[in-house]
């Protein structure tokens, strides 16, 4: 049995596996702002290691000076690199090269369902709305800073959730925002329908009786019933959060607890009765 290894152009070594060498990769990148544009086609060199990012990078620094992207952290952490590539909202940093066969034209769009404003950076403040209508934590009457105590499950429970970067790769994949722009006023998308259900469950959270139904509030203000878990916001998630089935699916179930439960609805009743 032969345990040389196959050359870069050797016949049995796969184009599609990169070694070590660097070699040139076919990159469409859009390139245009809010009036429209249009895909442009390059040629960039390609490095061991390297991720999505570092080529446009290169694109800039070598071919296309006044290229937008909006980065940050290169690490994963900042939220700001988010894109398409080939068609999928993932993170530039953190996409790697090595994932693409050497033949793959590598398209990099910016993310659908925000406007926008030049190349691949887009307007996101459409997120930051949705995280002001959110309804804040409300802390317990009679415990200061420094006294609240929760048990080590709630922690760990909301703790996967505080785990979010903000990049909106579930909001730019979430079917009901990305195709209906209409549906963007009524529907707050999975990161602030996580946050909600973050609150929800809030051992410690007193909205409830400031008159503040969280449950209610997401139905009626945030949009929960567009939601049909599909769950491709957890798939695109970066974090690894579990959006849908930790935060999403138990909201609803307990939306619809409440909804159906028969001390819910003769208390709605009687306060119906009462206000007539
Ligand atoms: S699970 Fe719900 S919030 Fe997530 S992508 Fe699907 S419809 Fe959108
Ligand atoms: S929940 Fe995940 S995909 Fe959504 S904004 Fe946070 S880190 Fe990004
Ligand atoms: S640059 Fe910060 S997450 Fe990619």
């Amino acid at each position: 049995m032969s345990t040389a290894k196959p050359s870069p152009s050797s016949p049995s070594s796969p184009s599609s596996s990169p070694s070590s060498t660097s070699y040139d990769a076919r990159f469409r990148v859009w390139r245009g702002d809010a009036g429209g544009g249009d895909l442009e086609d390059f040629k960039v060199e390609v490095n061991e290691g390297e991720v999505v990012l570092d080529i446009i990078h290169r694109l800039q620094a070598t071919q296309t000076p006044d290229l937008a992207v909006r980065w940050n952290c290169k690490a994963g952490k900042c939220g700001s690199c988010s894109a398409e590539i080939n068609g999928r909202p993932r993170l530039m940093c953190m996409t790697r090269m090595s994932v693409f066969s050497r033949d793959d034209v590598i398209t990099v769009t910016p993310l659908r369902a925000f406007p926008v404003v030049r190349d691949l950076v887009t307007d996101v403040g459409f997120n930051y709305k949705k995280a002001r209508e959110v309804p804040a934590f409300v802390p317990p009457e009679g415990l200061g800073p420094g006294e609240y105590r929760m048990q080590q499950a709630d922690v760990d429970r909301s703790q996967e959730f505080r785990k979010c970067i903000e990049c909106f790769l579930c909001q730019d994949t979430c079917h009901v925002v990305r195709d209906h722009e209409e549906n963007k006023t009524a529907f707050a998308g999975p990161r602030f329908l996580m946050r909600v259900a973050e609150l929800d469950m809030h051992p410690l959270d007193a909205a409830a009786e400031h008159g503040l139904d969280r449950k209610k509030n997401a139905q009626d203000e945030h949009g929960l019933g567009y939601c049909n878990i599909t769950k491709c916001c957890t798939e695109v998630c970066p974090e690894g959060i579990k959006i849908t089935d930790n935060a999403l699916i138990p909201l609803k179930e307990r939306a619809v607890d409440r909804k159906y439960d028969p001390l819910v609805w003769l208390g709605n009743k009687i306060r119906r009765r009462g206000e007539q």
